[in-house]
């Protein structure tokens, strides 16, 4: 057992994305109760924390993370009375609660915009050519004729990290939920904020900025200036009790620029994109996984899997298939480290592809035609008409009654027991979530890893069935195994020698 400091090291947290999560008032929008509500359900799931995505004030342009009051609720998701509720119940059922903070950008709503603090963003008199994320120019011009630079939708100002007011309100913004008890952080596009001075062009490419990460440094992303902002948070967590923790999302061009985000002095986690990134072949997984486990040693970090999250199709939908998308949580969930799981994972939900356009309300879509809305469409629950849900935001598919929880309590086949079960068997071997790696021999297509001495772990992404000379008990399987004991395609199996 690891100690309460260190909790997050080899920590299985769930992500809710709180408008799809549970709607305990009926108006169509997941909210805080409704998370309340279903804490028994995640106690029961086996989940060490959750992290909530952001339920601040917020006009909504981009599913809250354009924040208009980074200190209180918004009334669709309740109130801060309803949030304390929420986090005194979590913890009581020994489950630990991590917020988002988006400290790149703020809503164009939020006070300081409004009263035209241009100190606090990035105001020119002529644009540079950057690009938004969401596509098109990152800058749009205000009513005197200057322009501001918003990485995101124009509704999402960047702040200017140059500005020591800006750097104070967020160590302020960072006391005033850990006053509250939250137990750490999942820092929004934590490789932003600063900016590379002089604001230079980016200069002619082939296709649009926000795919060139994965080659080249862009001059608005993973800038060595923002190493400082950790350095001055940092303190701050450690000076709190139990171990608060914060999680960078940091889209950086190598597992090496990763491993900067983490360690003693700055961030604790930052997610393995490559990871959830990787295709389903046991050499695309094995290359990820080496790095990634290379990089982070380095620096004393622990790796942080991920699968799915409210930004990126469903694993299911993306690696082909549910027996697939099983196959693959196996893996993640034997690999040292902590993992992050994307609320309805555990139900196997797969991505809507068919939402009509006029209900999409991701900003991507209407700027560039992606749509990240078909991995947020909400959480089917019961297996009646509607899934629980009285008109929710956006529609639950008719066949999701047969994956709803309700239908997949009993069923001990279902992927919800198959969580249920891969999280059990963490807690009573807790050399899965830390220890060693060590890769056996393996046919092609096929891995075979080490665990704790004596725990195996095998991946068949091949076409065929394998048979491995591994006596010994099957702890848990992602799909039947052949009567001969062999491992058919598509699934992974632990094994207790
Ligand atoms: C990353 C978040 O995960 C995504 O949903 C959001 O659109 C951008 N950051 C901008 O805040």
């Amino acid at each position: 057992m690891l100690g309460n400091d260190d909790w997050w090291r080899d920590a299985v947290v769930y992500q809710v994305y709180p408008r799809s999560f549970a709607d305990a008032n009926g108006d169509g929008m997941g909210d805080l109760e409704g998370v309340r509500d279903r804490l028994d359900y995640l106690a029961g799931l086996g989940v060490d924390a959750i992290w909530l995505s952001p339920f601040y004030t917020s006009p909504m342009a981009d599913g809250g993370y354009d924040v208009a009051d980074y200190r209180d609720v918004d009334p669709m998701f309740g109130t801060i009375a309803d949030f304390d509720a929420l986090i005194a119940d979590a913890h009581a059922k020994g489950i630990r609660v991590i917020v988002d903070l988006v400290p790149n950008h703020s809503s164009d709503q939020h006070p300081w915009f409004k009263a035209g603090l241009r100190d606090r963003y990035i105001f020119r008199d002529e644009p540079n050519d950057w690009e938004s994320i969401f596509g098109g120019p990152a800058w749009t011009q205000s009513a005197d004729g200057q322009w501001y630079l918003h990485l995101f939708a124009p509704e999402q100002p960047d702040l200017n990290w140059d500005n020591p007011e800006v750097r104070a309100e967020f160590r302020d913004i960072l006391r005033f939920w850990l006053d509250r008890g939250v137990d750490g952080f999942r820092v929004d596009v934590a490789h932003g904020m600063i900016k590379a001075a002089g604001l230079p062009d980016v200069g002619p490419k082939d296709g649009p900025q926000a795919e060139m990460l994965g080659d080249e440094q862009v001059p608005y992303f993973d800038q060595d200036g923002v190493h400082d902002i950790y350095r001055e948070w940092r303190p701050i967590l450690d000076s709190y009790p139990g171990g608060r923790m914060a999680v960078a999302e940091a889209w950086v061009s190598s597992p090496e620029r990763l491993a900067r985000y983490v360690g003693p002095d700055e961030l604790h986690q930052a997610f393995s994109f490559d990871f959830m990134m990787a295709d389903f072949h046991a050499k695309s997984f094995r290359t990820v996984i080496e790095k990634a486990l290379k990089e982070s040693e380095l620096v004393g970090a622990p790796t942080t899997w991920v699968l799915s999250n409210h930004d990126k199709p469903r694993h299911v939908t993306r690696h082909g298939g549910l027996a697939r998308a099983r196959a693959a949580t196996l893996l993640m969930l034997a690999l040292p480290g902590s993992a992050y799981l994307y609320n309805g994972e555990e139900l196997g939900l797969p991505e809507v592809l068919d939402l009509p356009d006029e209900l999409r309300q991701d900003p991507a879509f209407l700027r560039r035609g992606e749509s990240r809305d078909g991995c947020r469409v909400p959480i089917p629950w019961t297996a009646a008409p509607g899934c629980g849900w009285r008109d929710p935001w956006l529609p639950i598919p008719e066949g999701w009654a047969a994956l709803s929880a309700e239908a997949q309590e009993d069923d001990p086949d279902s992927t919800l027991n198959l969580y249920r079960a891969a999280l059990r068997l963490r807690k009573e071997h807790p050399a899965l979530g830390g220890g060693t790696v060590t890769w056996l021999d393996s046919p092609k297509d096929v891995l075979v890893i080490e665990r704790d001495p004596g725990l195996v772990v095998v991946l068949n992404t091949g076409e065929e069935p394998v048979r491995l000379d591994l006596a010994g008990e099957v702890l848990l399987s992602s799909g039947p195994l052949a009567t001969d004991g062999s491992v058919p395609p598509d699934t992974a199996v632990w094994f207790q020698r």
